[in-house]
């Protein structure tokens, strides 16, 4: 069976999950965001898998570009699909109705989620510190384990649902997250300099998040940001990034930046995270650019 492997990446993890898994499948590898533009998107493969970060859970979890993505598959509808979410946070209650929205996008459009997976992988949102200590090695090499195990199942053509064991953990997660919600549309307002009263919802917040981005003055113009970005949401004007209101909130252009130049949402830059297996090469290789 011909295999493609769709996936997005700001910091590698998914990057990494998605390699890991078209090897061991003999897929190949599509960026979601270089084709994301195109009008409509047909699978040539019969078994098609989309690897992503989930991003804000409390409000969607599935990245902008990703339900782009979906909105626009055509002809899928006989196709075997298959999704992992990589995420940061808890698989249970982040990764789980991430899937479940995916599920339901894809069947609008006429498609099915035969089979989908969740990776938990270090947290690359550079906020949350307290997801930061978590024992990093262990977790790739459980990742690892995991996709193998992935591999095998979708390989077999396996249907399944993901299924995590439910704990009094998540009784207590999943209403403290619906509380949240407000509270992180408030965050992203904050972020996209929009006014209170605005009425924006989140998804068209989150593309202006980049209002809250910019470089300080250890930038030298190296322009690995405008190449990194993988919705090309950077160009350089004289010799310094500026951002056009298409932000994934990736987190990509502040990871690669050799000068550790640019502040995110008013994080000090410097602290930095990014999957050690994945290259400057592998970043750009996805959105069509190339190094030097
Ligand atoms: C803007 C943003 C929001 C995020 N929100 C969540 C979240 O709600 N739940 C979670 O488990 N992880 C969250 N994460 C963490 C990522 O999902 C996780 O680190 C993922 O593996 C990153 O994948 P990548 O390296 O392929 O970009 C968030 C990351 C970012 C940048
Ligand atoms: S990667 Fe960093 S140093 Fe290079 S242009 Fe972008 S902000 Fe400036
Ligand atoms: S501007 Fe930065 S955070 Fe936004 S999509 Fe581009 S690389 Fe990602």
């Amino acid at each position: 069976m011909s295999s493609e492997v769709y996936y997005f990446s700001g910091t590698g993890n998914s990057l990494a999950v998605a390699k890991k898994i078209a090897a061991a499948t003999g897929g190949t590898m599509i960026s979601i965001a270089s084709v994301a533009e195109q009008e409509s998107i047909r699978p040539r493969a019969d078994r098609i898998g989309i690897v992503f970060p989930c991003y804000l859970a409390q409000l969607n979890g599935i990245p902008p570009v990703v339900q782009e993505f979906v909105k626009k598959l055509r002809g899928a509808e006989d196709k075997y699909i298959f999704a992992v979410c990589t995420c940061g946070g808890y698989e249970s209650v982040d990764a789980l109705p991430t899937l479940k929205r995916l599920r339901r996008l894809l069947s609008r459009q006429g498609a099915e989620l035969a089979a989908e997976f969740s990776i938990r992988l270090p947290m690359n949102n550079l906020k949350y510190f307290f997801f930061q200590t978590h024992d990093h090695d262990k977790m790739f090499r459980r990742s690892e384990v995991k996709a193998a195990d992935i591999s095998r199942r979708v390989t077999a053509g396996r249907r399944e649902k993901c299924r995590l064991p439910k704990t009094l953990f998540n009784y207590f997660m999943m209403p403290m997250y619906l509380l949240l919600r407000n509270f992180y549309v408030m965050d992203l307002r904050q972020k996209a300099k929009e006014l209170i009263d605005s009425g924006k919802r989140y998804d068209e917040l989150i593309p202006l998040t980049d209002r809250s981005i910019f470089a300080n003055g250890k930038c030298n113009g190296c322009s690995m940001c405008v190449k990194v970005c993988p919705v090309h949401n950077i160009v350089l004007e004289k010799g310094r990034p500026v951002f056009h209101n298409r932000c994934e909130m990736c987190m990509a252009c502040v990871e690669f930046c050799p000068q550790k130049a640019i502040h995110h949402w008013n994080i000090e830059p410097g602290v930095k995270y990014r999957h050690p297996e994945v290259t400057v090469s592998d970043m750009l290789e996805k959105s069509g650019a190339r190094e030097g």
